[in-house]
């Protein structure tokens, strides 16, 4: 079997994946005109064109601005079902999804709109695909605590439907102790806990999220190479790193696929994980981001088998479904 056949046969988890991040320039489009929203693009193509950044910032005023064309449950519901009907192309058996709140609430749009359009998606890929779900709840970093906490209250109603709680947006300048006591009252409430750190931010961000936020996963996490003690601690305590390297090549963390760590970080003996992030924006989806580890880091098969392996470990499923599945 050719390894292109490994990686979409394989069956698989994603771990890292944010909604907002999967919508695609075409339904971008379609919802513009369905609420007649106007786009600074002339076309899809010009969409697609200017999917060109320098930075994670420059990527964030793109994708929040490209959010605002998602306003009925409809919308939400059709972003979540192409998605996920990506995941049954793919072989991804098992997802963990990331969604923004405060980037629809901070629109007037509620929890009572994009949640049931979620949950509907979610159930009928169950049915229809026998794929399983979670959702994580992100704060929004760049905004302030308090309006964290205002998220974590308006989501009190669909609290069953949350797995985790985590941390995304711009990480420069918005460190994890920033959000350590909303993060303190999101685990006493039961939520597994997740943060992007070390992505563009230092080490010391992700030791932060470690220690101040009790995190189950690092999102990401490619820059704890620069720290020693921190590479031992995560290997120690076996602590997911949800690492995805088309992102990381978009976002210029990295200047060509040939120089990424992931491999290393692999055979230092961390739970890393191969993940999509904004698969929409990046140019692939989870089989091309392994398509693109093998062409720039000739992985083979053996890799390929233990990155899936991982992305089971590393998930929050019950015990018993992980050791059949891994
Ligand atoms: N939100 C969506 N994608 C993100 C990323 N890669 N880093 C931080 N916040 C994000
Ligand atoms: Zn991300």
């Amino acid at each position: 079997m050719s390894l292109s056949s490994i990686i979409k046969n394989i069956p698989k988890a994603e771990l890292h994946l944010h909604i907002e991040g999967s919508l695609t320039p075409e339904l971008m489009w379609r919802l513009a005109e369905k609420h007649s929203v106007s786009l600074p693009y002339a076309s899809v193509e010009e969409i697609e064109a200017a999917y060109n950044f320098k930075d994670l910032q420059s990527f964030l005023d793109l994708y929040y601005a490209g959010a605002g064309v998602l306003r009925d449950e409809d919308d939400f519901f059709i972003l979540m079902w192409e998605y996920l009907t990506r995941c049954a192309e793919e072989n991804i058996v098992h997802t963990e999804i990331m969604f923004d709140p405060q980037t629809h609430t901070e629109r007037g749009i509620g929890f009572d709109v994009f949640m049931p359009g979620f949950l509907r998606a979610i159930q009928k890929a169950e049915t229809e695909y026998g794929i399983s779900s979670y959702l994580i709840m992100s704060f929004l970093r760049h905004l302030p605590e308090s309006e964290a906490y205002q998220t974590l209250e308006a989501a009190k109603p669909y609290y069953q439907h949350i797995k985790a709680v985590g941390l995304d947006s711009s990480e420069l300048g918005h460190p994890p102790s920033k959000f350590e006591r909303v993060f303190k009252k999101a685990k006493s409430l039961g939520f597994k806990i997740v943060a992007h750190a070390g992505e563009e931010g230092p080490a010391s961000y992700i030791w932060e999220a470690i220690e101040l936020l009790d995190v189950d996963r690092i999102d990401h996490g490619v820059r704890c190479q620069e720290d020693q003690a921190l590479m031992a601690y995560l290997k120690e305590k076996q602590i997911p790193l949800t690492v995805c390297p088309l992102s990381n090549l978009k976002l210029c963390v990295i200047d060509d696929m040939k120089e990424h760590n992931i491999v290393q970080l692999l055979d230092a003996g961390l739970l890393v994980t191969v993940n999509s992030d904004d698969p929409t924006y990046f140019g692939g989806f989870l089989n091309e981001n392994f398509e693109a580890l093998h062409t720039a880091l000739n992985i083979d098969e053996s890799t390929i088998r233990a990155l899936a392996a991982n992305s089971f470990r590393a998930s929050f499923l019950p015990a018993e479904r992980k050791k059949a599945l891994i």
